[in-house]
């Protein structure tokens, strides 16, 4: 009966030691003040994951870090804006999450933000494979498709290219497109939805 009671207990402290030099990292979003970069940066506040946040933009920085580091977790915030603060927000980065771009507006596609994000994506990129060539990057920063193999050139190009390290995040997309379809189907929230031939 104690063995049963046992187990788990001897689990959880296994999982807490193997975790132990993993729950310590230094991760930068880059585009922090953004419509997705401040949201993602609360997250990550709020993960016990995350020892150090970096936080990084072109403007309004300081203010989002001041207020992330209001929160009672471990990760300790600090705010970097403009191009001059670049490598320093990076510097021993595990993790770097790109948010920076513009967002689409009513009528154009994802490949019209190309011109655009294209440009701060590579230049982004080419300051992650200086000053943390090692990180994992996540890149937001529409169209992913491109942005995705941008970011991979640049990392050639120092020889620093490591394919289990370059990610797409694609998540965001995928649960609006969910939310969309489910709304469309009145499976979503059936209780308040209109139409009730889909939700008996
Ligand atoms: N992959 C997905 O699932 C997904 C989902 C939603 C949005 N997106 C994309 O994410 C990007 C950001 O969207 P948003 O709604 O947060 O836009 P936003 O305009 O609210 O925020 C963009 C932020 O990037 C910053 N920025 C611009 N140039 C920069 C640079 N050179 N360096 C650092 N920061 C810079 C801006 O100052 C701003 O704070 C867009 O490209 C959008 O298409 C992707």
């Amino acid at each position: 009966m104690f063995s049963r009671i046992a187990r788990p207990t001897l689990c959880i402290a296994n999982r807490s030691l193997t975790t132990s030099s993993q729950n310590n990292a230094k991760v930068a979003v880059l585009g922090a003040s953004g419509g997705i970069g401040q949201p993602l940066s609360l997250l990550l506040k709020n993960s016990p994951l995350v020892g150090e946040l970096s936080l990084f933009d072109i403007a309004h920085t300081p203010g989002v870090a001041a207020d992330l580091s209001h929160i009672e977790t471990r990760a300790h915030v600090t705010g970097y804006m403009g191009p001059d603060q670049l490598n320093a927000a990076l510097k021993g980065c595990d993790v770097v999450v790109i948010p920076a771009g513009v967002p689409r507006k009513p009528g154009m596609t994802r490949d019209d933000l190309f011109n655009t994000n294209a440009t701060i994506v590579a230049t982004l990129a080419d300051a992650v494979a200086r000053n943390c060539p090692e990180a994992m990057i996540c890149i937001i920063a529409n169209p992913v498709n491109s942005t995705i193999p941008i970011t991979s050139e640049v990392m050639k190009k120092y020889g620093v290219y490591n394919p289990n390290r370059v990610f797409g995040v694609t998540t965001l997309d995928i649960v609006r497109a969910n939310a969309f379809v489910a709304e469309q189907m009145c499976l979503w929230l059936p209780l308040v939805c209109n139409n009730t031939h889909f939700s008996k």
